[in-house]
């Protein structure tokens, strides 16, 4: 039995962790969680999950309204509430489905418990990958990743040997855009690019999957995850997403992780620390699925992940200024401020504008996101 803090809760992926929770009350319990704005998800959790005894919200405002209506409950708000909750709340395992920079600091705090990190927050690891790798080795905290791709790239280099593998090959859709060139790229609109053509998810993921940049990340992510080298992990364009992510081996064949493209699969094997019962998550027959299709990647039809291999190639505090300002840029396209294609222009050019630091500390980290975001919010305001 887990007892499971579940930050994000009202999001796509944290939904999805409740069904896993709800569906086998012998295994996991929710005893604490977080929402940001989305209040009006908490009754609805609490009379499924009656023994949760810590939130955390977004406004202090609405920490003390609900304050008010559950006494019983410890509340908390903001930023520094999420590091109380995961400081204070009784877990053994935290499943992190927050989104962007906020993940960040739950993440480390969760590992320097020493407790259980399931990891679905990627940008934690690309601004953080160093600190986040640190803690791993010096604590007794574990971390399990939620993403479907580097959930089979788990599975598949468990049953390998490793010297026998050349390259991890990342699996993407394309993205809402996958059927458009760049030249048609000037006029679309939020909507369009809010309809992903295989996943359902939140904003965010589903606009940084139209520009790539999530795999960007995600290569990030596998570099941290596998300890590999940047240069021999690749992206594959794969239309119908089953197909999570492939090893080339050095025998000249692929190893391939196949099942649908459901996230409750790849968040169960996180939780359940490996050990799933495939018979409940995952397809029971080959013939289920395809046929299957696949092209090569072209990184001029996507600069986004050259921006983001650019930023981690240079170090220091460039990812997370990669990190903040693709956040920034993406809440500006998503409120009509910026057509799409001012996402990676701006990217780029706060790579170029705001100063990195060497060896950074979590501070310079912190300080490097705040850069990064005022210097967006002034380019797209016209100010240098
Ligand atoms: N969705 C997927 O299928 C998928 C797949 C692989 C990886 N991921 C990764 O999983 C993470 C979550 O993605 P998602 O699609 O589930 O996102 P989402 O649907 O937008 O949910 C995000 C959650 O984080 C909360 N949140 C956002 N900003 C916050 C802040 N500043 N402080 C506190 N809480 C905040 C949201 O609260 P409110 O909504 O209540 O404001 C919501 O509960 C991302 O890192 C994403 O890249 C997602």
């Amino acid at each position: 039995m887990r007892k499971v803090l579940l930050l994000g809760a009202s999001g796509s992926i944290g939904s999805q962790a409740l069904d896993i929770i709800e569906k086998d009350p012998g295994s996991f319990v929710l005893s604490a969680f977080s929402v940001g704005y989305r209040v009006e998800k908490i009754p609805e959790i609490l009379l499924k999950h009656p023994e949760v005894s810590a939130i955390c919200v977004r406004k202090e405002e609405d920490r003390l309204n609900l304050e008010k209506e559950y006494p019983s409950i410890q509340w908390h708000s903001g930023d520094e509430g999420l590091k109380e909750l995961c400081l204070a709340a009784d877990y053994d395992m935290a499943v992190n489905a927050l989104v962007g920079f906020s993940g960040l600091i739950p993440s480390l705090t969760v590992l320097q418990e020493n407790k259980i990190l399931a990891l679905a927050n990627k940008e934690s690891l690309v601004v953080g990958g160093e600190l986040v790798n640190k803690l791993l080795r010096s604590g007794k905290g574990k971390l399990y990743p939620i993403d479907s791709e580097h959930v089979a790239l788990a599975k598949m280099l468990d049953r390998v040997k490793r010297e026998d593998v050349e390259k991890l090959l990342i699996t993407a859709s394309g993205g809402s855009f996958r059927n458009k060139g760049r030249g048609e790229l000037g006029s679309v609109t939020p909507e369009m690019a809010l309809h992903h053509p295989t996943w359902r998810m939140g904003a965010k993921i589903t606009i940084d999957s139209a520009t790539m940049m999530n795999k960007g990340f995600e290569v990030i992510e596998a570099m941290y995850l596998y300890d590999w080298p940047l240069e021999k992990i690749e992206i594959v364009l794969h239309d119908e997403s089953m197909v999570h992510s492939l090893l080339q081996m050095k025998d000249g064949s692929f190893v391939a992780d196949i099942s649908k493209p459901d996230m409750h699969g790849p968040i169960a094997y996180a939780m359940y620390e490996k050990k799933v019962d495939y018979q409940v998550y995952f397809a029971k027959s080959i013939a289920d699925f395809g046929p299957y299709h696949f092209h090569r990647f072209n990184p001029e039809r996507y600069p986004a992940v050259q921006i983001a291999m650019q930023a981690i190639e240079r170090g220091g505090t460039a990812p997370a200024i990669l990190n903040a300002a693709n956040e920034e840029a993406d809440y500006l396209f998503l409120a009509g401020k910026i057509p799409f294609l001012s996402i990676e222009s701006i990217v780029s050019s706060a790579l170029k504008h705001v100063s990195v630091q060497r060896n950074p500390s979590l501070r310079d980290i912190l300080a490097a996101d705040s850069y990064a975001r005022i210097y967006v919010q002034r380019k797209a305001e016209g100010r240098n």
